[in-house]
């Protein structure tokens, strides 16, 4: 188990991150999300001795980062978020020097650069000078070096920025399998949707504090997140709305047509309780579509920003 505890960062006067505390368990795919300037490279530079906080912590399986550093860093393996690369060696020979620095070599390196380049999918590039990738290949070619060691923590600072499709493509799936086969992984992304397809549990920064951490479910019912349900209905609908209107499980009603819109914080006790409400009047329900509250919606209701709106141009670049 990885445990943040109290970690604090100020730069001058300014404070980057604020006593934060986290845990990530072993196997687990755990997001930090955040806008620009929330405080997550900071983060990630403190958790992997890149950093020294001000106070606060790393623990793993109870060894102290300040105390055992090399135990930490053997275990981790950190994506930084610009892309750091010997542009005149070739992928393999980038490999090879990272592995060296980790103290991989001989067969063992052997085997790890064959496993990392094929991970990335790179293997038929491996005698290509790295100035030669596209971005794409570079950002995964950076994920393969940060595993020449064979890492139990893969660390990712936002790998996905400012890359074609494809790539991204690549690098999710990459990701997602790593952490099937048992990896554990720290994704750090401003893209909600790729937390949400990858992590099971992740933490929220704003600001330099935390201000959500726990399962990708309670984050998304976080603090008033709602579902919006939609119900197609046939026949006579009366005063269906004025009824809804008056019932404290069901916000925001709206009937246009034959179809009733609403929205609940917990939709399977607000679809029951329509369902018997819709039984008593003269309609009949004919469909149902419940849209589950997400990050962006529970990022909106914390911050009131959108988490798109708050991220500048300067998080974009490769
Ligand atoms: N070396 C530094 N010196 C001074 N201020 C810094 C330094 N590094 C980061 N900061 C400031 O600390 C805050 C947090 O920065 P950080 O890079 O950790 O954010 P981030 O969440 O990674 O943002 P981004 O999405 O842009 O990468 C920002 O206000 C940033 O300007
Ligand atoms: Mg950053």
């Amino acid at each position: 188990m990885l445990e943040v505890e109290s970690l604090h960062k100020r730069f001058g006067q300014h404070v980057a991150v604020d006593n934060i505390s986290f845990q990530v368990k072993k196997g687990d795919a755990f997001g930090l999300l955040g806008p620009n300037g929330a405080g997550k490279s900071t983060t990630l530079s403190m958790m992997t001795g890149l950093l020294i906080p001000n106070s606060g912590e790393v623990r793993l399986d109870g060894h102290r980062l300040k105390d055992e550093p090399k135990y930490l860093k053997q275990r981790m393996g950190l994506v930084p978020q610009s892309i750091a690369l010997y542009e005149n060696l070739t992928a393999e020979e980038n490999l090879r020097f990272w592995g060296q620095i980790y103290g991989v070599t001989g067969a063992k390196l052997r085997d790890n650069l064959d496993w990392c380049l094929q991970v990335a999918g790179l293997t038929e590039h491996r005698k290509q000078l790295a100035k030669r990738f596209s971005g794409g290949m570079q950002r995964r070619l950076n994920i393969a070096v940060a595993m020449i060691h064979r890492p139990e923590i893969l660390i990712m600072d936002e790998p996905t920025v400012g890359i074609d499709p494809q790539s991204r493509n690549h690098i999710l799936e990459t990701v997602k399998t790593l952490n099937r086969e048992g990896m554990t992984v720290i994704y750090t992304s401003h893209y909600m949707e790729e937390v949400q397809y990858l992590c099971q549990r992740l933490a929220i920064m704003d600001n330099g504090e935390l201000i959500a951490y726990g399962n990708l479910e309670d984050v998304r019912q976080l603090a008033g997140a709602r579902s919006t349900i939609t119900m197609q209905l046939s026949g006579e609908i009366g005063d269906l709305t004025r009824q809804l209107e008056h019932d404290m499980t069901f916000q925001n009603v709206q009937v246009e047509g034959d179809t009733l819109v609403f929205q609940a914080q917990n939709a399977a006790v607000a679809v029951s309780r329509a369902v018997s409400i819709i039984a008593n009047q003269s309609c009949e329900l004919q469909k149902i579509d419940v849209a589950q509250p997400n990050l962006e919606s529970a990022f909106l209701h914390l911050t009131g920003r959108r988490l798109r709106d708050s991220v500048g141009e300067a998080g974009d670049q490769g």
